[in-house]
């Protein structure tokens, strides 16, 4: 059988190591390297992009071992069979017989679509990134895939930074659960488990600090605000054991993510001991020559690699150039065969090898199983942030009232599916039309009008000679003046007017960087014009950021934020204005009044001068502070009791304090602990979220909270990583959101 492996038998007749899935991992890694060629090394080291209409594409390469990973194109997803053909030609036509991983994006859900990652987040219930994500890795790993290029954890303060959307928001801490949840989710108990896959957290590393909120763009932040901002959530999820990470677009502090050793090497292994691979992000090794680290792709890959990307996605710097560069003694063989190992240690954790096939029939019965649709419902309903309900506007009543609904997204199915929708479809989504229709009684009367387009041709785009001129490609507002007038006139003949208003999904996301925060197209004249009719007027939001809504937060009685909520959106919506589920999202990144405010986020410093902080044309106070969001009640707290006012390092003091349901109805709450360390060594944030708690109360009934605070909850980390823990005075709040409330203090001795 000359050159080609036979799987079972070596020429001695025996199984070789690397085939015995009794021998430790690193015993099968060392073996089949010992047993590689430099062809096949670097085949390990590649991601390559799946094509779905012909096997013979990739045929040879796979025989000859040259693929590590793919990546479906659009036309690959689903295709179980696809797959499937391409794995037995590298298992089975190929020398040694290594199997790929195939990796994919299910950020918010696979083929069950949940909110947008920034929705989840405000539902401050880490256990639903587990269930959602193990949902999607049930669903991704019927078509094939491996491994989800999910979480995205990069803490962002900027909303116009379009990927806000898919992160958990600005607070490092809670960023740190959500991530170790995903981590939980994706992988399960047992990584070799087939309806399980690979996680990957990503992009490491400061990615969300792009300065202008322009994506792919450079940051600078120091290694003291990187430590305690950007890298914790990083850290939380290996330590939850995410086999990979992928490495960011970036610039950092004048080395690019994708070539930064002391992030990738000095930082995740020999700091954190990372046992995985590093992926790239879609062509970053190859971008460092145009980034300007490297005159070539020979020289990116070099510094790609020794920095400590694994793995390159899409390029093909490493398999072009790594042999040459061996030769000449440019790049070294340990190098080389380290990247390898980390790559072929998470194939053999996988236990991809002795499963490397997908069973097909698994598609006839993966998406959208009842219990997934109901789990979309209650996150979709749980991530909704109720911004304000003067009155008492919220909950309607479900009969004899006329509701008119109006604005664009009002039975858009594709929008509410959101920014990063995997394999989701439109034809899966309960627009916010059915949901409502689903809930009102024989005497109520539904009028239902768009009004507007979500966007209008006027959008610009600068030409490359310079000149500004009207973006040919923009969307023209389809529905024009007549539409607009009777929306009007419906909002005119309502009891209360319903609102379906945003920003379109794709402004959000990779590549969607927007400079205004607020709607967009006709809509701000749209509600204008609804809201001069002078009937009661409830918003719900759409959108993948937090948004500059002034003047619905001014003249709207009610407003709930219901960001890119998935499949179940519309249901999950009219369950809340209805009052069959109880608002309880809190927002976790600060939504500004004006866009000139950003970036502005709850946890800064404070200044010499805390009490200069206007602008001349504005407050500095956001428009809804982190961690707002309301029930249908009221909740009072008392003042904060601490055990003690006075505790020596290692020891702990309880925090507590009693919230009371004032209100009429049951409601929810996310009570929140905060704390500022009052004068340390290096300035710290005038407040920092350190646990919460979400209780139910129902009206009158009043629960006493109580909250440990110890060395966890009173370390910072230093520049050069030393947790530090140091004696002096501590305030601490117990409130409603970051805002709020008044705070004790104990001192903390040595
Ligand atoms: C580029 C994106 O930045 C990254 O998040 C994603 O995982 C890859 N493309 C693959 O789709």
């Amino acid at each position: 059988m000359s050159e080609k492996h036979c799987l079972d038998l070596n020429k001695n007749g025996k199984m070789d190591v690397y085939e015995d899935p009794s021998q430790p991992v690193d015993a099968r890694v060392e073996d089949l390297l010992g047993q590689m060629t430099l062809e096949e090394k670097l085949g390990q080291l590649s991601q390559v992009v799946m094509e779905g209409n012909s096997d013979e594409v990739h045929a040879d390469i796979l025989r000859q071992g040259r693929v590590g990973s793919f990546l479906p194109a659009w036309s690959a997803i689903g295709k179980a069979d696809l797959r499937n053909r391409l794995q037995k030609l590298a298992v089975e036509e190929s020398r040694l017989g290594i199997p790929f991983l195939m990796g994919f994006d299910a950020i918010h859900g696979f083929r069950t679509i949940f909110p947008i990652p920034l929705g989840m987040a405000a539902a401050w219930e880490p256990e639903l990134f587990t269930k959602s994500h193990e949902v999607s890795a049930f669903e991704a790993t019927a078509t094939g895939i491996d491994w989800s290029f999910a979480p995205m954890v990069d803490l962002a303060r900027d909303p116009r930074w379009g990927r806000i959307s898919e992160g958990f928001g600005e607070d490092p801490y809670l960023g740190g659960l959500y991530a170790a949840a995903s981590v939980k989710g994706f992988q399960g108990e047992d990584p070799s488990d087939r309806r399980h896959v690979v996680s990957c957290l990503k992009h490491y590393v400061g990615y969300g600090a792009a300065e202008g909120g322009r994506d792919y763009n450079t940051t600078d932040v120091s290694e003291y605000q990187l430590r305690n901002n950007y890298l914790p959530q990083f850290h939380a999820g290996v330590k939850a054991g995410a086999m990979t990470l992928m490495s960011a677009f970036n610039c950092l502090n004048g080395i690019p993510t994708s070539g930064n050793r002391h992030t990738l090497t000095e930082i995740l292994r020999d700091e954190w001991g990372f046992n995985g691979f590093v992926v790239s992000d879609w062509a970053s090794v190859l971008e460092l020559v145009e980034q300007g680290i490297a005159d070539g792709p020979a020289q990116a890959a070099k510094i790609a690699l020794e920095a400590g990307v694994d793995m390159e996605m899409v390029t093909s710097s490493y398999i072009d150039t790594l042999g040459e560069q061996l030769a000449s003694g440019e790049v070294s063989q340990e190098t080389i065969d380290n990247a390898v190992r980390n790559i072929l240690r998470i194939k053999f954790a996988r236990g991809i090898f002795e499963n490397p096939y997908v069973d097909e029939t698994w598609q006839e019965d993966a998406f959208l199983k009842t219990e997934a649709v109901m789990l979309a419902r209650e996150v979709a309903a749980k991530s909704c942030v109720l911004l304000k309900n003067d009155s008492d506007q919220l909950p309607l009543t479900k009969d004899g009232s006329k509701i008119a609904l109006i604005g664009p997204l009002v039975s858009d199915k594709d929008e509410l599916l959101g920014s990063w929708a995997g394999f989701g479809k439109g034809r899966d989504v309960v627009t916010l039309e059915e949901g409502i229709r689903a809930k009102l009684g024989p005497n109520a009367t539904l009028t239902v009008c768009r009004g507007c387009d979500l966007t209008t041709g006027r959008r610009t785009i600068t030409k490359t000679d310079g000149s500004i001129v009207e973006d040919p490609d923009a969307p023209v507002d389809q529905v024009g003046d007549q539409e607009f007038a009777a929306a009007i006139e419906a909002a005119q003949n309502a009891d209360v007017v319903v609102m379906a208003l945003g920003e379109p999904r794709g402004w959000s996301g990779e590549n969607a960087t927007r400079t205004e925060l607020g709607l967009t197209g006709r809509q701000e004249e749209l509600f204008n014009a609804a809201a001069a009719a002078g009937k009661p007027i409830i918003v719900v939001l759409f959108g993948g950021r937090p948004m500059s809504v002034v003047s619905i937060q001014e003249k709207a009685q009610a407003v709930l934020m219901a960001w890119q909520p998935g499949v179940q959106g519309g249901n999950a919506i009219a369950d809340l204005l209805f009052g069959d589920q109880t608002p309880s999202g809190k927002i976790t990144a600060t939504f500004p009044r004006t866009v000139g405010q950003v970036p502005v986020h709850y946890n800064h410093f404070n200044t010499g001068r805390p009490q200069y902080q206007e602008y001349r044309d504005s407050t500095h106070l956001p428009l809804y502070p982190f961690g707002h969001g309301l029930s249908y009640t009221s909740f009072e707290y008392s003042e904060v009791e601490l055990s003690s006012t006075s505790i020596s390092v290692g020891e702990k003091v309880v925090a507590s304090a009693t919230v009371n349901n004032v209100g009429k109805r049951a409601g929810i709450e996310v009570v929140q602990l905060y704390i500022r360390d009052i004068a340390a060594s290096r300035v710290r944030p005038i407040r920092e979220l350190k646990g919460f708690v979400k209780i139910e109360l129902k009206p009158g009934e009043s629960r006493k909270v109580s909250f440990d605070i110890g060395n966890e909850q009173l370390s910072f980390i230093d520049e050069i990583g030393n947790v530090l823990v140091e004696p002096g005075k501590f305030a601490v709040w117990i409130s409603k959101d970051s805002a709020s409330g008044e705070s004790a203090q104990f001192e903390l001795k040595p």
